[in-house]
C-alpha cells in the first residue's frame, strides 16, 4: 500500500539515524539497503519507530510503498553509487517524483544531475552533523529548484536542529548551491580542527601539558568567546582514557589524519573562483602531511626533531585562535560571495551563518554575531564588520605573538601562520606585486598599471637589458 511519506536509500551510519530522525517526527519512512541484512537489523533495531517505517526489499517495492509524488533520500557514498542508484530508481519513477540526494555530493555533479533530470526530479541537500545530528537534528543546506524546496521544506525543517527554535534548514539556491555550502561548510571544519590541533601541539610539545591537563584548558575555553562543539569535543577526547591500557586516549590515537574529499574540492574550488581560503588549504595540505608519516619520520631522523619547549600563557594560544578562526570564517564567506556572483546563486549570507548555529559540526555561538554581521552587510569582508574587527584588534597580537614563538621553537604552525599571513596582507593597502608585475613584464612584456598615471599596459624601460 502507497502509503509513507517518502523514502530513504542506504542505511549505513548516516540513513538509518536520518529514517529514525524521520519517523520520530511521524513521517512514515520507506527505507531500502542494497544489503538486505542490514535492512532487517535495522528495523528490528529500531524500537517502538518501526511501525513508522517500511521494510522493502527492492527498488520496485519502495516504489510501491511511497505515496505519489514520490520523494526518495539517498544517503550513500558520494560519487557512482548515487547515480547507479538513481539511473535504477528511475526505473520505477514517473513525473514529478524526485531523488534528493542527502550525501556530500560535489556540487558539479549535482548541476549535472540536475540538468539530466529530466520529468523526475533532482535536489541535492548537505546534511551536517554526523550520526547524532542525522539522528536528533542536523544541519541543512537545500539546493534544488524553489518548487523542490517548497515540497520538501516541511519535512526538512521537522527534522532538522533548532537554534532557538528556528530550524536549520534552509534553502540556499538552485542546482548544486547546497551541497557547494557544505562544502565550504566541511573546508571550514577542516580548518577550525587544524587550528585547534595546532593549539593542542603547542600546549604538548611546547609547554609539556598532558592530555588530561589540555583537555581541562578546552573545557575552560568552551565557555569563552570560543564556545563551539569543536571546542567541546576537543576537551573530551583529551579528557579521555583508554579503557583498555589506561592511557590517555589521545596519546595513543596515530597521529595521521583522512579526508574523504569535501575539503580538497573546497581548496580547489577557491582557486577557480580566485578567492584566497588559505586557511582551508593549510589545513587540507596539513592532513595530506599527516599521512605521510614515513616522511616525517626521516625528515626528523635527518635534520633532528623540530618541536623545542617553550613558555608562552595558555591565554595568549586562546587569544590566537579566536583571531585565527575569525580570520578563517572570513575567507569562508568570502568564497562563497565569490560564488554566488560567479554562478549566479543569489546565495543568503546571513541564512548561511545562520543554518549553521546548531546541528552542525562547525557550530558555535560566533557563528550567531557572524548572522548579525552578514546581516548588516552581506558582501562586506567579515572581518571587517565592527563586531569582528573590534576583536581582531584585541586577539591578533596574541595570535602574532603565538606564531611568532611556535615558529621560533620549530612548532609546525601551517594554519595560523596562514591566517596571520591573510590578516597582515588584507590590512597592507601598499603590497609587493609590484614587484610581481615588473618581473613579469621583464620576462613577459605582461605590462603594468602605474601609480602616477590613468591607464594600463606601460613597460618598464628593460628592454636592452634582456
Ligand atoms: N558519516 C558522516 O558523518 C557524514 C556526515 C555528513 C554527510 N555524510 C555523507 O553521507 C553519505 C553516506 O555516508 P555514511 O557515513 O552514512 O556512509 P556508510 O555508513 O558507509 O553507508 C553507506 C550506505 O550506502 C550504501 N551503498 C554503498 N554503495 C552503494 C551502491 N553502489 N548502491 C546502493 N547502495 C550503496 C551502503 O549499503 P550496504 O549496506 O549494502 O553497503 C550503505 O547503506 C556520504 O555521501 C557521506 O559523505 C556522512
Amino acid at each position: 500500500m502507497a502509503d509513507a511519506d517518502i523514502g530513504l536509500i542506504g542505511l549505513g551510519t548516516m540513513g538509518a539515524m536520518l529514517a529514525l530522525n524521520l519517523a520520530e517526527k511521524g513521517h512514515k519512512v520507506a527505507v531500502f539497503n542494497r544489503t538486505q541484512s542490514v535492512t532487517e537489523e535495522f528495523i528490528s533495531n529500531a524500537g517502538d519507530l518501526a511501525k513508522t517505517l517500511v521494510a522493502c526489499d527492492s527498488y520496485g517495492s519502495l516504489a510501491t510503498a511511497i505515496r505519489k509524488p514520490r520523494a526518495v533520500v539517498l544517503m550513500v557514498p558520494a560519487g557512482k553509487p548515487v547515480d547507479a542508484v538513481s539511473e535504477d530508481l528511475a526505473g520505477y519513477f514517473e513525473a514529478g517524483d524526485m531523488i534528493v540526494d542527502a550525501g556530500n555530493a560535489n556540487f558539479r555533479d549535482t548541476n549535472r544531475r540536475a540538468a539530466d533530470a529530466g520529468d523526475i526530479k533532482f535536489m541535492g541537500i548537505g546534511v551536517s552533523g554526523g550520526a547524532e545530528g542525522a539522528r536528533h537534528g542536523p544541519s541543512i543546506m537545500a539546493g534544488g529548484s524553489k518548487a523542490a524546496w517548497e515540497r520538501m521544506k516541511p519535512i526538512l525543517t521537522d527534522i532538522a536542529a533548532r537554534y532557538e527554535g528556528q530550524p536549520c534548514a534552509t534553502y540556499m539556491g538552485p542546482e548544486g548551491a547546497g551541497h557547494f555550502v557544505k562544502a565550504v561548510h566541511n573546508g571550514i571544519e577542516y580548518a577550525d580542527m587544524q587550528i585547534i590541533a595546532e593549539a593542542y601541539g603547542l600546549m604538548r610539545d611546547g609547554l609539556g601539558l598532558t592530555a588530561s591537563e589540555i583537555g581541562d584548558i578546552f573545557t575552560e575555553w568552551n565557555n569563552g568567546e570560543l564556545a563551539s562543539y569543536l571546542v567541546e569535543i576537543s576537551g573530551k577526547v583529551s579528557k579521555a582514557v583508554d579503557p583498555e591500557t589506561g592511557a590517555a586516549m589521545l596519546d595513543i590515537i596515530e597521529d595521521t589524519a583522512g579526508q574523504k574529499g569535501t575539503g580538497r574540492w573546497t581548496a580547489i574550488e577557491a582557486q577557480h573562483l580566485a578567492a584566497p581560503v588559505t586557511v582551508i588549504e593549510a589545513a587540507v595540505a596539513a592532513r595530506n602531511m599527516s599521512a605521510a608519516k614515513d616522511l616525517r619520520g626521516k625528515g626528523e631522523i635527518l635534520f633532528g626533531p623540530g618541536p623545542e619547549a617553550l613558555t608562552l600563557k595558555t591565554e595568549l594560544i586562546e587569544g590566537a585562535l579566536i583571531a585565527g578562526k575569525i580570520i578563517c570564517y572570513t575567507q569562508g564567506f568570502e568564497m562563497l560571495r565569490r560564488a554566488s556572483a560567479e554562478f549566479d546563486w543569489d546565495l543568503p549570507m546571513p541564512a548561511i551563518a545562520e543554518v549553521w548555529r546548531a546541528g552542525c559540526i562547525i557550530r558555535s555561538d560566533m557563528l550567531n554575531d557572524m548572522a548579525l554581521s552578514l546581516s548588516d552587510e552581506p558582501d562586506r569582508l567579515l572581518m571587517y564588520a565592527p563586531h569582528f574587527s573590534e576583536l581582531l584588534k584585541t586577539h591578533v597580537p596574541a595570535l602574532r605573538w603565538v606564531v611568532g614563538a611556535a615558529i621560533g621553537a620549530g612548532h609546525p604552525m601551517p594554519a595560523l601562520s596562514a591566517a596571520l599571513g591573510y590578516f597582515d596582507t588584507m590590512r597592507t593597502e601598499r603590497g609587493t606585486a609590484n614587484m610581481i608585475q615588473g618581473q613579469r613584464d621583464f620576462f613577459g612584456e605582461h605590462g603594468f598599471e602605474r601609480t602616477d598615471r590613468d591607464g594600463s599596459d606601460y613597460h618598464g624601460p628593460w628592454t636592452a637589458d634582456r
